[in-house]
């Protein structure tokens, strides 16, 4: 059909905004005061998670015992054969510190039961199966020295304990053992066992800066761990220890800390595990609530001498920024072999990844969420009215800085990386889009350019009154 269509000139007038996006929609970006003890940790951002004891010798994972079924003595073969004789925890510190990391968490105890520390309440340790050395402490004082914070991670399960529940149990080794039918757990026996264990971690070995307890289940959880009276006794004897929230709660749900009524012990953080939450994790008010997502570099949290699914060194670097970016932290994870060597593939990508905080360590150390709408090229990191676009994707032309920016919003741009000074771009391209600011890496005008950083490309931009919330800590 003939005729001209007019097209109605679309005009944007765009409105003043006084507020950033987020707050726009409503979200607080503010992180409420109960979760003020975390304050450093929301800093830190990046810490290492070190899964290590006998099952190291089986060399299939910290859960053969439950997966194979194996019993206590079928067991024994690992506890014997784990030696510990290259263990060097300074180095262990040295590596953790070249990458980046700043807490550390090391297993004191897991799933079978067995002590990496010199506890009173049993000789199934590390100080009585040969290798006679008190791991943990050794572990707190390496890495102290080297001003890396330090948690303990300790199983609230225990499948070495007589007192545990067997038969019929969700996953102990021995559930479907007939000759454990007649079985009778004592959970009254067991909490005194496991209190006083965890009032020794909390009183012999000084400052604990988390308690990383895992993990409840269908039938185990907060009642049948004391978890009301433990809370008690380890904000008394470490008033300034993290909690996670796994006292009432798995790696598959937050528990009571995402709610308006938090219990006593549903912890300082939650524990998301082997996933990065899409959207980070909000209170039911929409506040922001502090989480770190663990994650294993390899697929296997112990030592597995077959698993060789290693995540590539970029793909950690990226996801650590998108953990920040979602108001979240890191928690990566090696599993040492039965003597304490570090395989070289978790080494190298350690490696790595500290050569790129190296270089762009404060778009990661010290941000959080920019309170943006993520871009589609990256994500936004942000500290105060420093904003730190991370492009992981090079675009065709001018980088567009979309999300909710104003080109009045944009001060000075350098690329992190180097200090060098970045354009925004004025070129014809850009026309169509009065507002939104662009930035170009090459020379004045609107080429495509190759990202200096293949992996993730910093640029650091200085906000201009740019109102927002709070930066959460
Ligand atoms: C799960 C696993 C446990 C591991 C923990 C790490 O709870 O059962 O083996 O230590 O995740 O987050």
């Amino acid at each position: 059909m003939s005729g001209t269509t007019t097209v109605q000139e679309k005009t944007t007038t765009v409105q003043e905004r006084t507020t950033t996006v987020k707050e726009e929609q409503g979200l607080p970006t503010e992180v409420p005061a109960r979760f003020d003890r975390s304050a450093w940790f929301r800093r830190d951002r990046f810490g290492m998670f070190i899964h290590w004891g006998p099952y190291a010798v089986p060399a299939r994972g910290e859960w053969v015992r439950s997966h194979e079924q194996i019993g206590i003595e079928d067991y024994q073969f690992a506890v014997d054969g784990f030696g510990a004789e290259d263990y060097d925890p300074h180095a262990w510190a040295e590596l953790a510190e070249a990458a980046g990391m700043k807490y550390a968490v090391l297993t004191a105890k897991h799933h079978d039961g067995f002590c990496l520390f010199d506890s009173a309440l049993t000789e199934y340790g590390s100080m009585h199966n040969g290798i006679g050395r008190d791991l943990v402490r050794e572990f707190l004082d390496a890495f102290r020295a080297r001003g890396i914070k330090v948690g303990l991670y300790y199983s609230l399960l225990d499948w070495h304990r007589p007192d545990y529940p067997h038969y019929g149990d969700l996953i102990h080794p021995e559930r479907e053992n007939p000759a454990f039918a007649d079985h009778k757990p004592d959970l009254e026996s067991y909490r005194a066992y496991m209190h006083g264990q965890i009032r020794e971690l909390c009183s012999n070995y000084g400052q604990l800066d988390i308690l990383w307890f895992d993990f409840s289940y269908e039938g185990m959880g907060p009642q049948e761990w004391g978890a009301q009276e433990l809370i008690a006794m380890v904000r008394e004897l470490q008033p300034t220890a993290l909690i996670d929230n796994r006292l009432e709660a798995d790696g598959g749900g937050p528990g009571s800390i995402v709610t308006d009524a938090p219990t006593d012990y549903s912890g300082d953080f939650a524990s998301p595990e082997q996933l990065i939450p899409v959207d980070g994790i909000r209170a039911e008010d929409g506040s922001p609530v502090p989480w770190e997502a663990c994650i294993t570099i390899n697929n296997n949290w112990g030592y597995a001498a077959g698993d060789d699914l290693w995540k590539s060194p970029e793909q950690l670097i990226t996801k650590l920024v998108e953990c920040v970016a979602k108001g979240g932290n890191l928690l990566l994870n090696v599993g040492p072999d039965p003597r304490g060597r570090i395989q070289p593939e978790a080494v190298e990508r350690l490696h790595a990844i500290g050569a790129w905080l190296a270089a762009n360590g404060e778009s990661v150390h010290g941000a959080g969420p920019a309170g943006l709408e993520t871009p589609e090229w990256g994500y936004y990191t942000r500290t105060g009215n420093t904003l730190y676009a991370h492009v992981l994707r090079p675009p065709i032309g001018p980088l567009a800085l979309t999300g909710g920016l104003l080109p009045k919003d944009i001060g000075r741009i350098t690329l992190l990386a180097d200090g060098r000074e970045l354009q925004p771009c004025d070129a014809w391209v850009i026309k169509s889009y009065p507002d939104i600011p662009f930035v170009q890496f090459g020379e004045i005008g609107h080429f495509t350019y190759p990202l200096p950083d293949p992996v993730d490309t910093v640029v650091k931009i200085e906000l201009v009154d740019v109102p927002r919330a709070a930066q959460p800590e």
